[in-house]
């Protein structure tokens, strides 16, 4: 059984990059959430700024299902989080987990993270888990990925479990 599951959504790697660290370091088991469609930017923005869910493969919610931690982990997109997190959240059943989460963006100043974070804590608690960090990450312009180790320092220092 594992404890800690590390749920992630990355178009352009970044925050896999920043996931598959937290992994390693935790031991905990990586999960990534992949929409059915791909959408192209404008449509993914519009979708993400309506705080759209989009269908995901497979069955990520039954994955976490023994997990008694888990660290979302998501791209920022138009000043929200994306669709594929807002569907992994939506659909879960957070009872008794403790649930971090993480955001990836291009803006070095990380504007937005802190009232995408109080969203989602929101929509964490409306299914019944425990909010328990979050943390803003610099990661790359659109369409680029954050070079190696970008975020080892800052991973190394947060505070989870
Ligand atoms: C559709 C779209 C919208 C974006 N909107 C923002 C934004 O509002 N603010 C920001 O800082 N970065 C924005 N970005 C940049 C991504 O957050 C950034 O490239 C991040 O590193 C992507 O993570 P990934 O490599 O895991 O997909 C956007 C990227 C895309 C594709």
């Amino acid at each position: 059984m594992k404890q800690i599951a590390i749920v992630y959504f990355s178009r352009n790697g970044s925050t896999r990059q920043a996931a598959s660290f937290l992994a390693e370091r935790t031991g905990g088991q990586l999960v990534e959430l992949e929409t059915e469609k791909r959408t192209g930017f404008l449509r993914s923005g519009y979708q993400a700024k309506k705080k759209k869910a989009a269908a995901l493969k497979g069955d990520p919610w039954e994955s976490v299902r023994e997990s008694g931690v888990l660290v979302l982990g998501t791209p920022v997109w138009a000043a929200n989080g994306t669709p594929a997190m807002n569907s992994f959240i939506k659909g879960a059943d957070l009872t008794g987990k403790r649930v971090y989460l993480f955001t990836v963006q291009a803006d070095p100043e990380t504007r937005s993270a802190g009232t995408i974070h109080s969203y989602f804590k929101e929509l964490i608690l409306d299914a019944g888990g425990q909010p328990a960090g979050t943390l803003a990450l610099h990661g790359a312009p659109p369409g680029k990925t954050a070079p190696a180790g970008a975020f080892d320092r800052l991973l190394e220092a947060w505070e989870i479990c």
